[in-house]
């Protein structure tokens, strides 16, 4: 038989989605491994989703490639209400399969072989592998973990070279929970002007920051509109991840080129997801207040138990999406430390390995499950530190 591609073969195998498919094998875990908000689907949502199963005579049927008109309004009005931008619905909006579809087409659209690529690492995993898919390199800038997870400028200008096409934000963050600043935005803005790169942003978590920090898009800085391609998500702020249903906001001569690609891997956005967003963003938006209490509880309670293992982990508090990222206390690989949490306390976790180099020695935790699972998870994970301090003599 011939070969695979090589780009395939390239791709490393998701550990976000290897530890779930290892733990399926291990019976009773509990997990703070894959970012599943615990909630049921917005009742409101359900009840209009299910009478326009009965209405809406097209809903069975593709929709337009680039999504439904109606959707792309109101979508170009919640980021008016919301980040001060006036977009164009028709010619700047595309709704995609989930914002990993938005940032695969993106991503495919404008990074070929031997591009260079900013990565902030910790970075969020698929955005190292789609780089890679498309023949492009992943150049790792390390943020600066004592600051809170902020950028290095010194190290981000020093890794800029001839080839280096564009810069990824993943803003809030998955996998450290730091939200950017808004002077280090505009820094990260200036950097793309000075050297015309494009600039990706994934803010699939911009709804949900702690302690009343605001965030900042991109978007509501006008002078890097023209190359400023931004993916977003109805899937953690609507409780829809199985919907699979986000968008990408791009200037038209940049959309032009995603929405071929698009196209072709796609055609469209399933229509009754598309439906189901719609009904998401014009419905009253409290259960997404109710959410991101509930989440804010969730962080305070996971800093918390953190707190109690000090000897353990040392971590940066979240300050927004629903991940933290400790660092580990012992000499051991972040992969290795995730299996002995598996089979030894039974508690899924991700290795910090999985979003680049610097994230070795750190594991990422989700707290986007309830609270007595984590309760359960971290009381497993003291027996099992309680345990091992006794064998080894700590
Ligand atoms: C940073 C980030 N981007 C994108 C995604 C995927 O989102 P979607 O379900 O909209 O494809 C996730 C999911 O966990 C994520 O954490």
């Amino acid at each position: 038989m011939k070969d695979f591609s090589k780009r395939v073969k390239d791709i490393e195998v998701s550990l976000i989605r290897y530890m779930p498919v290892l733990a399926s094998k291990v019976p009773d875990t509990v997990s703070l491994g894959q970012g599943l908000p615990s909630f049921e689907l917005p009742e409101e949502i359900k009840e209009k989703l299910i009478e326009a199963l009965r209405t809406i005579k097209d809903i069975n049927k593709y929709s337009l490639e680039p999504g439904l008109p109606i959707l792309k309004e109101e979508v170009a009005k919640y980021l008016e209400k919301t980040k001060n931008v006036k977009i164009n619905p028709e010619k700047e909006i595309c709704i995609t399969k989930g914002a990993i579809g938005g940032l695969f087409c993106t991503i495919s659209s404008l990074i070929e072989k031997g591009d260079e690529v900013i990565l902030l690492t910790p970075a969020y995993e698929p955005h190292i592998e789609q780089v890679k898919f498309a023949e492009g390199k992943p150049i790792f800038v390390p943020l600066i973990e004592k600051l809170g997870w902020r950028p290095n400028f010194d190290a981000i200008d020093s890794s800029i070279t001839k080839k280096t096409k564009a810069i990824i934000i993943c803003d809030p963050s998955n996998p450290t929970g730091g939200v950017f600043e808004k002077e280090d935005l505009k820094k990260i803005a200036d950097l793309a002007n000075k050297f015309d790169l494009f600039i990706i942003t994934d803010e699939t978590y911009d709804f949900l920051t702690y302690d009343e920090k605001e965030h900042f898009s991109l978007l509501s800085f006008p002078e890097v509109r023209d190359r400023l391609i931004a993916c977003f998500s109805f899937s953690k702020k609507y409780a829809m991840t199985g919907f699979r249903v986000g968008y990408v906001v791009s200037p038209e001569n940049i959309m032009n080129q995603i929405l071929k690609v698009h196209d072709e891997s796609t055609i469209c956005a399933p229509t009754i997801s598309q439906y189901a967003a719609l009904f998401a963003l014009t419905s009253p938006q409290n259960f997404v207040q109710k959410f991101k209490e509930e989440f804010q509880k969730r962080r305070d309670l996971i800093c918390q138990r953190l707190d109690q293992l000090k000897d353990l982990f040392e971590y940066q508090k979240s300050k927004g999406a629903y991940y933290i990222f400790p660092k580990l206390k012992l000499p051991i690989k972040s992969k290795d430390f995730s299996l002995k949490l598996l089979y030894k306390a039974k508690v899924i976790t991700i290795p910090g390995i999985a979003f680049g180099p610097s994230g070795e020695g750190h594991i990422r935790l989700s707290f986007a499950g309830k609270e007595k699972d984590i309760n359960e998870a971290f009381n497993r994970i003291e027996e099992f530190w309680i345990n091992l301090k006794k064998t080894f003599k700590l």
